[in-house]
């Protein structure tokens, strides 16, 4: 039997990382972890407690109170299922300042590890080959053109609003996402990166089984 082993997985916002890595550690019988949705679970919480991005923040005792917890890909807060509550509007125009917060990130970042240290993992995110599993087998990097991702948005039902407007909201959360101080998201040197413009999503798991095959054969 192979050693545990880490796949990490980054890259923009609709690139199809979190579809392709639940479907890809199904196939590949090992855990999958969203990152995105621990950033989306203190920003609920962040909301839900009136913490503004002005607010003087005593990191130490927030983060007491705050358990995030996964079962059968769900995500818990305090014991709460949030996982359809996180995807809302209000959580991901919020998302991006509470993620770039340094005591944020290094709160996560330490979760993330311990999650995965002891079986193997798919972790996507922004900044999981840079910063949470430098070391990881194996590291990919996944894109698409702001028109693709923005359709393929619209195709799974943010209808309230047009596909440029959608294409508008991608390029500015790319924007803000790479440019942050802490952890921006960027592809690792060693990553291989997939763009999946033209791909469909068999496709695209299929490429990385094959890179990951070509790896082990090295
Ligand atoms: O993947 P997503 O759209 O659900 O991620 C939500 C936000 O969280 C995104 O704006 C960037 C941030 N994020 C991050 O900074 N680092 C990660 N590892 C994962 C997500």
């Amino acid at each position: 039997m192979k050693d545990n082993y880490i796949i990490a997985i980054d890259g923009p916002s609709g690139s199809g990382k979190s579809t392709i890595s639940k479907k890809l550690a199904e196939k590949l019988n090992i855990e999958y972890l969203n990152t995105g949705s621990m950033y989306r679970a203190v920003t609920k919480y962040f909301l839900d407690n009136d913490i503004k991005k002005t607010d003087h923040i005593d990191f130490s005792k927030v983060f007491c109170k705050i358990k995030i917890k996964f079962d059968n890909n769900r995500i818990y807060l305090n014991d709460k299922d949030i996982t359809d509550e996180i995807r809302n509007d209000m959580i991901t125009k919020n998302v991006s300042w509470v993620s770039s917060i340094r005591e944020v990130r290094e709160f996560l970042v330490d979760s993330q590890r311990q999650i995965a240290k002891d079986s193997s993992f798919i972790l996507d995110g922004r900044d999981i080959a840079t910063v949470v599993f430098p070391d990881a087998r194996y590291k990919f990097y996944l894109t698409a053109s702001p028109r693709v991702r923005a359709q393929r948005r619209f195709d799974q039902g943010e209808l309230d609003k047009s596909i440029d407007e959608i294409e508008k909201d991608i390029i500015k959360r790319d924007e803000y996402d790479s440019t942050r101080a802490y952890s921006p998201l960027k592809k690792a040197k060693d990553a291989i990166e997939i763009d999946s413009s033209k791909l469909t999503i068999d496709q695209t798991i299929a490429l990385i089984i094959k890179k990951m095959e070509e790896k082990d054969a090295l």
